[in-house]
């Protein structure tokens, strides 16, 4: 197995935040854990180290309670990206084989081009590959400078680059593999005599070079997967980019998606064929919608949700850790949290489950069993259980269980008071 690196010490000024910039969210999930799930996601890694700075107690508490395989080492000062990647030298002393560098603020980075650049850099027996991307704007990139032969010289950066450099349209994507046993006496070799006076991992191409090691370039071939997150409005493009991604995925599975601009859905929800998504709706989080369903418009479904097919949830109706039989509706205004419900069940509009005690702040759960009809405006008050077949009548306030088949009815009886009006 290999090993990785991730950098993310970098301070992230331009998001104007508090949150460290790694930190910051798309679908709940921060942008660091992306990466980490990319790299992850190959099965070609067994090791992640993590190279923290700027704030680096609040994305190591991240790491440690989300990635069992990934572990946190400070970077204090921050003095480039080639004196980050060495702070990892300490644990990887032994380690010969190929490592992975990449960085934690390029969340669309995925397994796939990852694999086949570790592949790329095996089959091709290179000691050094760096990905490359071809930019019309190549600005703020360092440049892939190739020798008249083609092969790999140097990546000049561009505050290093003189005029004819800049017009270099191949741009580094600062993603490397390397094996390490032969670059890590690279690190204590490299100087800080460029314009931003820091050590650049970049020059380890041109260190590679002079050594006669073996190096290589693997051009991406989607430059949407390098997409970096250094401000807030990058971080929307990102959110979108990747539910245009999520969204194709389930167009080409076979669900309809009405409005695909205004439809969000998190990369971890499964949809079925034939299940029709209506504009307006955030799905995330976790969740699994059988087939032939009916979501939204405007319906909010915010994680560990399973729909089971033929399943209709209309418009403002929130779900939440809730799991739904065929055939049931929850078609109007209704809030359905911490809930276990049956099929060809019906809740009325305006239905709340009630799951939660502010005084105890606990959480309680709602069980609705098969072939409940639950009027209009009722508050099921938690922990509750509505037997099979059982009806609740408009209004109801369901504080007790309600056997089966039963009709349950709580509302003050109408009182008409003839001319009452009149006499006023
Ligand atoms: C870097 C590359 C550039 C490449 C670009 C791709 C270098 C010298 N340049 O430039 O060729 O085109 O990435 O995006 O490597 N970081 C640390 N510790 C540090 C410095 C940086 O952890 O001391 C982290 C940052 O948090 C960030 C990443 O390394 O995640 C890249 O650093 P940044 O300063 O943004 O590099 P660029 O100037 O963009
Ligand atoms: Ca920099």
């Amino acid at each position: 197995m290999i090993k990785s690196i991730i950098l993310a010490a970098g301070k992230g000024t331009r998001m104007k935040s508090d949150t460290p910039k790694v930190l910051h969210t798309i679908f709940d999930k921060a942008l660091l854990g992306y990466v980490i799930e990319a790299v992850n996601g190959t099965n070609l890694a067994d090791e992640n180290y993590i190279i923290v700075g700027h704030q680096a107690n609040e994305v190591e508490n991240y790491v440690k309670s989300n990635y069992e395989n990934s572990k946190c080492v400070l970077q204090a000062p921050q003095l480039g990206t080639g004196h980050a990647v060495s702070m990892a030298l300490p644990y990887l002393k032994d380690f010969e084989r190929e490592v992975i560098i990449l960085c934690g603020d390029t969340p669309l980075i995925t397994s796939e081009t990852l694999k086949e650049f570790i592949e790329c850099h095996k089959s091709n027996n290179s000691d050094i590959t760096v990905m490359s991307a071809i930019f019309d704007n190549p600005t703020n990139y360092g440049r892939i400078i190739r020798n008249s032969d083609g092969t790999l010289n140097s990546i000049v950066e561009e505050k290093d680059a003189d005029i004819e450099q800049k017009l270099v349209k191949e741009i580094n994507a600062g993603i490397y593999c390397v094996n390490w046993g032969k670059i890590k006496s690279a690190f204590s070799e490299l100087k800080t005599n460029n314009a931003q006076g820091e050590y650049y991992l970049t020059d380890i191409i041109k260190w590679g070079n002079e050594k006669k090691l073996r190096v290589d370039a693997y051009t991406l071939k989607d430059n949407e997967e390098i997409f970096g997150i250094n401000s807030k409005a990058n971080l929307s493009e990102a959110c979108r980019l990747l539910n245009r991604r999520v969204v194709k995925h389930h167009l080409d599975n076979g669900v309809t998606i009405i409005d695909p601009e205004s439809t969000w859905i998190s990369p971890e929800t499964e949809i079925g064929a034939d299940t029709v998504i209506y504009p307006s709706c955030y799905i995330n989080g976790k969740n699994k919608i059988g087939s032939h369903c009916k979501i939204g418009p405007f319906a909010h479904l915010r994680g560990d949700v399973i729909l089971e097919d033929h399943v209709k949830i209309g418009n403002f109706v929130e779900v939440k850790k809730t799991t739904i039989k065929s055939h049931t509706n929850a078609c109007h205004l209704t809030y359905l949290g911490d809930s276990e419900i049956g099929a060809n069940v019906n809740i009325g509009a305006g239905t709340i489950t009630a799951n939660y005690n502010p005084l105890t702040k606990e959480k309680s759960k709602t069980v609705i069993k098969d072939n409940v009809k639950i009027g209009s405006n009722s508050v099921l008050v938690a922990p509750v259980t509505i037997e099979e077949g059982a009806n609740v009548g408009a209004v109801g306030v369901i504080t007790k269980n309600i056997p089966a088949w039963a009709l349950a009815i709580t509302r003050a009886p109408l009182r008409v008071l003839e001319n009452w009006v009149k006499k006023q």
